[in-house]
Protein backbone atom coordinates (compact mmCIF):
# COMPACT_ATOMS: atom_id res chain seq x y z
CA UNK A 1 0.00 0.00 0.00
CA UNK A 2 1.20 3.36 -0.82
CA UNK A 3 2.54 5.65 1.91
CA UNK A 4 0.70 8.34 3.15
CA UNK A 5 2.64 11.12 1.34
CA UNK A 6 -0.96 12.10 -1.08
CA UNK A 7 -2.09 12.77 2.05
CA UNK A 8 -0.76 15.67 3.92
CA UNK A 9 -1.12 15.49 7.41
CA UNK A 10 -2.77 18.22 8.97
CA UNK A 11 -1.42 17.63 12.44
CA UNK A 12 0.09 20.51 13.22
CA UNK A 13 -3.00 22.52 12.73
CA UNK A 14 -3.69 23.81 16.22
CA UNK A 15 -7.03 23.78 17.94
CA UNK A 16 -7.87 27.65 17.99
CA UNK A 17 -11.07 27.41 19.61
CA UNK A 18 -14.35 24.85 19.67
CA UNK A 19 -17.89 25.54 21.80
CA UNK A 20 -21.39 24.22 21.06
CA UNK A 21 -22.93 27.30 23.75
CA UNK A 22 -22.38 24.88 26.82
CA UNK A 23 -18.16 23.58 27.29
CA UNK A 24 -15.61 25.14 25.27
CA UNK A 25 -12.18 23.41 24.16
CA UNK A 26 -9.78 25.93 23.74
CA UNK A 27 -5.74 25.60 24.29
CA UNK A 28 -4.38 25.68 27.84
CA UNK A 29 -1.97 28.34 28.55
CA UNK A 30 0.80 28.71 31.25
CA UNK A 31 -1.64 30.44 33.32
CA UNK A 32 -3.83 27.90 33.66
CA UNK A 33 -1.63 25.69 35.33
CA UNK A 34 -2.85 26.16 38.94
CA UNK A 35 -6.47 25.93 37.69
CA UNK A 36 -5.73 22.73 35.88
CA UNK A 37 -3.92 21.14 38.64
CA UNK A 38 -6.73 22.66 41.49
CA UNK A 39 -9.21 20.62 39.18
CA UNK A 40 -7.37 17.25 39.06
CA UNK A 41 -6.70 17.55 42.89
CA UNK A 42 -10.59 18.56 44.07
CA UNK A 43 -11.37 14.93 42.44
CA UNK A 44 -8.06 12.96 42.36
CA UNK A 45 -10.23 9.95 44.20
CA UNK A 46 -12.60 9.22 40.90
CA UNK A 47 -9.49 10.34 38.17
CA UNK A 48 -7.08 7.94 40.22
CA UNK A 49 -9.46 5.09 39.85
CA UNK A 50 -8.95 5.65 35.94
CA UNK A 51 -6.39 7.73 35.09
CA UNK A 52 -2.64 6.65 35.85
CA UNK A 53 -1.40 9.76 35.54
CA UNK A 54 -4.11 11.11 38.41
CA UNK A 55 -1.57 10.87 41.23
CA UNK A 56 -1.79 12.77 45.32
CA UNK A 57 1.33 14.66 43.87
CA UNK A 58 -0.22 16.20 40.76
CA UNK A 59 0.34 19.75 41.14
CA UNK A 60 0.67 23.13 39.00
CA UNK A 61 4.12 21.87 37.61
CA UNK A 62 3.04 18.37 36.19
CA UNK A 63 -0.30 20.77 34.71
CA UNK A 64 2.55 22.85 33.21
CA UNK A 65 3.73 19.49 31.53
CA UNK A 66 1.27 18.72 30.49
CA UNK A 67 0.19 22.05 29.04
CA UNK A 68 3.29 22.08 27.00
CA UNK A 69 3.06 18.55 25.89
CA UNK A 70 -0.31 18.92 24.65
CA UNK A 71 0.13 21.75 22.32
CA UNK A 72 2.56 19.50 20.24
CA UNK A 73 1.25 18.05 16.32
CA UNK A 74 -0.07 14.77 17.12
CA UNK A 75 -1.10 15.44 20.35
CA UNK A 76 -4.47 17.57 20.97
CA UNK A 77 -5.34 18.12 24.35
CA UNK A 78 -7.48 21.01 25.91
CA UNK A 79 -9.04 21.87 29.29
CA UNK A 80 -12.77 21.72 29.30
CA UNK A 81 -14.51 25.12 30.03
CA UNK A 82 -17.73 26.61 30.93
CA UNK A 83 -19.42 29.73 29.46
CA UNK A 84 -17.62 31.79 32.52
CA UNK A 85 -13.89 29.80 31.78
CA UNK A 86 -14.14 27.66 34.77
CA UNK A 87 -12.05 24.93 33.74
CA UNK A 88 -13.99 21.37 34.65
CA UNK A 89 -11.86 18.59 33.09
CA UNK A 90 -9.86 18.37 29.72
CA UNK A 91 -10.44 16.00 26.70
CA UNK A 92 -7.68 14.64 24.27
CA UNK A 93 -6.82 13.46 20.98
CA UNK A 94 -3.85 11.59 20.77
CA UNK A 95 -1.10 8.47 19.77
CA UNK A 96 -1.69 9.89 16.16
CA UNK A 97 -1.33 6.67 13.77
CA UNK A 98 -0.72 8.70 10.77
CA UNK A 99 -0.85 6.01 7.43
CA UNK A 100 -4.38 5.15 8.80
CA UNK A 101 -5.45 8.27 9.89
CA UNK A 102 -6.84 7.34 13.68
CA UNK A 103 -6.06 8.94 16.76
CA UNK A 104 -7.65 7.88 20.59
CA UNK A 105 -9.43 10.23 22.55
CA UNK A 106 -9.71 10.49 26.18
CA UNK A 107 -12.09 12.73 28.51
CA UNK A 108 -12.11 13.48 32.09
CA UNK A 109 -14.57 16.12 34.05
CA UNK A 110 -13.98 16.49 37.85
CA UNK A 111 -16.76 15.36 40.31
CA UNK A 112 -18.21 18.11 41.01
CA UNK A 113 -19.40 18.66 37.54
CA UNK A 114 -20.41 15.16 36.13
CA UNK A 115 -24.06 13.71 35.17
CA UNK A 116 -24.47 17.11 33.14
CA UNK A 117 -23.52 16.06 29.55
CA UNK A 118 -20.14 17.68 29.49
CA UNK A 119 -17.62 14.83 28.69
CA UNK A 120 -20.46 13.82 25.84
CA UNK A 121 -20.42 17.48 24.35
CA UNK A 122 -16.76 18.12 24.86
CA UNK A 123 -15.60 14.69 23.05
CA UNK A 124 -18.19 15.66 20.00
CA UNK A 125 -16.21 18.65 19.87
CA UNK A 126 -13.54 17.49 19.30
CA UNK A 127 -14.15 14.63 17.63
CA UNK A 128 -15.61 16.78 14.93
CA UNK A 129 -12.58 19.07 14.78
CA UNK A 130 -10.43 15.97 14.48
CA UNK A 131 -12.82 14.50 11.18
CA UNK A 132 -12.84 18.46 9.82
CA UNK A 133 -9.39 19.93 10.16
CA UNK A 134 -6.98 17.38 11.24
CA UNK A 135 -7.77 14.71 8.58
CA UNK A 136 -8.39 11.88 10.51
CA UNK A 137 -10.92 9.24 9.95
CA UNK A 138 -11.15 6.80 12.60
CA UNK A 139 -11.22 8.41 16.63
CA UNK A 140 -10.51 5.19 19.12
CA UNK A 141 -12.03 5.14 22.54
CA UNK A 142 -11.10 2.88 24.85
CA UNK A 143 -12.78 2.20 28.13
CA UNK A 144 -11.84 -0.06 31.20
CA UNK A 145 -14.73 -2.81 31.75
CA UNK A 146 -15.24 -1.66 34.72
CA UNK A 147 -15.63 2.00 34.05
CA UNK A 148 -19.84 2.19 33.78
CA UNK A 149 -20.11 5.95 33.87
CA UNK A 150 -16.81 6.38 30.97
CA UNK A 151 -19.08 3.43 28.66
CA UNK A 152 -22.12 5.72 28.75
CA UNK A 153 -20.01 8.38 27.29
CA UNK A 154 -18.74 6.24 24.97
CA UNK A 155 -21.54 4.41 23.62
CA UNK A 156 -23.26 7.96 23.49
CA UNK A 157 -20.10 8.93 20.71
CA UNK A 158 -19.84 5.28 19.16
CA UNK A 159 -22.35 3.02 20.04
CA UNK A 160 -21.92 -0.28 21.26
CA UNK A 161 -18.28 -1.61 21.48
CA UNK A 162 -16.81 -3.39 18.97
CA UNK A 163 -14.49 -5.65 20.85
CA UNK A 164 -13.20 -6.54 24.06
CA UNK A 165 -9.15 -6.17 24.32
CA UNK A 166 -7.66 -7.80 27.28
CA UNK A 167 -5.59 -6.47 29.47
CA UNK A 168 -5.87 -3.42 27.57
CA UNK A 169 -5.27 -0.86 30.59
CA UNK A 170 -2.65 -0.68 33.65
CA UNK A 171 -4.26 1.09 36.22
CA UNK A 172 -2.75 1.33 39.98
CA UNK A 173 -0.90 -1.80 39.08
CA UNK A 174 -3.82 -3.36 37.99
CA UNK A 175 -4.93 -4.84 34.17
CA UNK A 176 -8.19 -3.47 32.90
CA UNK A 177 -9.41 -5.49 29.78
CA UNK A 178 -10.99 -2.78 27.85
CA UNK A 179 -13.93 -1.94 25.47
CA UNK A 180 -12.44 -0.54 22.27
CA UNK A 181 -15.21 1.96 20.36
CA UNK A 182 -14.69 3.64 17.29
CA UNK A 183 -16.15 6.65 15.61
CA UNK A 184 -15.64 6.86 11.84
CA UNK A 185 -15.57 10.18 9.84
CA UNK A 186 -18.62 10.25 7.29
C1 LIG B 1 -16.54 9.36 32.88
C2 LIG B 1 -16.69 10.88 33.00
C3 LIG B 1 -15.75 11.53 32.00
C4 LIG B 1 -18.16 11.23 32.69
O1 LIG B 1 -18.27 12.65 32.66
P1 LIG B 1 -19.71 13.33 32.59
O2 LIG B 1 -19.52 14.75 32.20
O3 LIG B 1 -20.48 13.02 33.81
O4 LIG B 1 -20.34 12.54 31.39
P2 LIG B 1 -21.79 12.75 30.79
O5 LIG B 1 -22.60 13.61 31.71
O6 LIG B 1 -21.58 13.20 29.39
O7 LIG B 1 -22.37 11.27 30.83
C5 LIG B 1 -22.29 10.53 32.03
C6 LIG B 1 -23.10 9.27 31.91
O8 LIG B 1 -22.79 8.42 32.99
C7 LIG B 1 -23.97 8.10 33.68
N1 LIG B 1 -23.60 7.87 35.06
C8 LIG B 1 -23.43 8.79 36.02
N2 LIG B 1 -23.08 8.17 37.17
C9 LIG B 1 -23.02 6.83 36.90
C10 LIG B 1 -22.70 5.68 37.67
N3 LIG B 1 -22.36 5.77 38.96
N4 LIG B 1 -22.73 4.45 37.07
C11 LIG B 1 -23.06 4.34 35.76
N5 LIG B 1 -23.36 5.42 34.98
C12 LIG B 1 -23.33 6.65 35.55
C13 LIG B 1 -24.87 9.27 33.45
O9 LIG B 1 -26.22 8.90 33.66
C14 LIG B 1 -24.59 9.57 32.00
O10 LIG B 1 -25.23 8.63 31.18
P3 LIG B 1 -26.68 8.87 30.57
O11 LIG B 1 -26.81 10.35 30.31
O12 LIG B 1 -26.66 8.05 29.34
O13 LIG B 1 -27.62 8.39 31.62
C15 LIG B 1 -16.37 11.37 34.44
O14 LIG B 1 -17.18 10.66 35.36
C16 LIG B 1 -14.92 11.19 34.80
O15 LIG B 1 -14.10 12.03 34.51
N6 LIG B 1 -14.56 10.05 35.42
C17 LIG B 1 -13.19 9.82 35.87
C18 LIG B 1 -12.18 9.77 34.73
C19 LIG B 1 -12.57 8.78 33.66
O16 LIG B 1 -13.13 7.72 33.92
N7 LIG B 1 -12.25 9.15 32.40
C20 LIG B 1 -12.52 8.28 31.28
C21 LIG B 1 -11.45 7.27 31.11
S1 LIG B 1 -11.81 6.21 29.70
Amino acid sequence: MAGGASHPTRQGARLIRLTDGVVTLAPARLEDAEAVAAAVQASLDTLMAWLPWATPDYDAESAREWIRAADRPGVHGVPVRLADGTIIGSCGLQNYDEPNHCMELGYWIGAAHTGNGYATRASRLLIAHAFETLDVHRVTILVSVHNQRSQRVAERLAGPPEATLRERLRVRDEWHDAYVYGVLAA
